[in-house]
């Protein structure tokens, strides 16, 4: 007979269609992630697809703020069992479904056998019904942070041209290169002068991990120093809805139409159960 485990996972190989998980991470804080991770949703939706925002930057779990959303519910009380993750989804601008964050993810690891299998589920019916599921998680090299980049499908590094940010992006991708079955990496320049200061700076990075990690990775765009980004956080509305023709929308669009593009190397169903795995294994140690 199988067990309650070994039937999802079952369901898990078996399950249809699920959408495509885009982590947006990077090296260094306060890169523009979170403004990456939100416009890149609200862009996306605004293209036909549907699509989840879930805030899984511990501590420091800004979608809400960006998205003028107060919500009464969080991911922690969906982790203390409190509330089903049907009962946090919000509803944001620009018709993008939010999982707020909170800390407290660490949690996963820590639910117990039933506690985490009813989340999975939930979970994967999340994937499910959602094209495109995109993930703002924290800086850095963080067990967290690595268990969610490394189970996407692809994973967004951000950097601006500075040289700390830069190294710091270089160091994290060094430490995702060591995970099996990674998916695409795509590195975004942010907070850039001009368009060849980011070819600069991509050539650069894509380089170095070409020569030291034996890594290909994506040079996949940039986006433009924009006070509009600032006055967009300020009225806590995504910069591609309140000004839609500011620079650093159009790049950030360009990015979305990406991300709509060809897939990238089909991934089993089960992205939650690999990370949640993952986090359950390390903490067993
Ligand atoms: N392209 C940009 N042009 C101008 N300012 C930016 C840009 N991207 C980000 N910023 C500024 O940087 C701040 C930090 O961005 P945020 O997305 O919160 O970073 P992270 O999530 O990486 O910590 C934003 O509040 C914004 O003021
Ligand atoms: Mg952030």
């Amino acid at each position: 007979m199988l067990d309650q485990a070994e039937r999802l996972r079952e369901l898990a190989r078996t399950s249809r269609r699920r959408g495509r998980v885009v982590a947006v991470t990077s090296g260094k804080g306060g890169v523009g992630k979170t403004n990456l991770a939100v416009n890149l949703a609200v862009a996306s939706a605004a293209a036909g697809r549907r699509v989840t925002l879930l805030d899984v930057d511990l501590g420091l779990a800004n979608v809400d703020i960006l998205m003028n959303l107060s919500p009464r519910y969080t991911l922690a009380h969906v982790l203390s069992g409190g509330r089903s993750l049907a009962e946090i989804v919000t509803p944001g601008p620009g018709g993008v479904r939010v999982v707020p964050g909170a800390s407290g993810v660490p949690g996963l690891a820590d639910l117990d056998q039933a506690g985490r299998e009813g989340l999975l589920h939930e979970l994967g019916e999340l994937e499910e019904s959602t094209d495109l599921l995109v993930l703002d998680t924290g800086a850095g090299i963080s067990r967290n942070v690595m268990a969610f980049a490394a189970a996407a499908d692809e994973v967004v590094v951000v950097t601006t041209p500075e040289p700390t940010s830069v190294l710091d992006a270089f160091a994290t991708i060094k430490v995702l290169s060591r995970e099996d079955a990674l998916g695409r990496i795509r590195l975004v320049v942010n907070q850039c002068a001009t368009r060849a200061e980011a070819d600069a700076v991509s050539r650069r990075v894509a380089g170095a991990c070409r020569q030291f990690l034996g890594l290909g990775v994506d040079r996949m765009g940039y986006i433009m120093t924009d006070y509009h980004v600032g006055e967009a956080v300020r009225m806590r509305r995504p910069l591609v809805l309140a000004y839609p023709d500011a620079p650093a929308s159009r790049c950030i669009r360009t990015l979305a139409g990406l991300l709509a593009g060809a897939p990238s190397t089909p991934r089993p169903a089960g992205f939650f159960r690999r990370v949640v795995d993952r986090l359950a294994s390390e903490a067993r140690r």
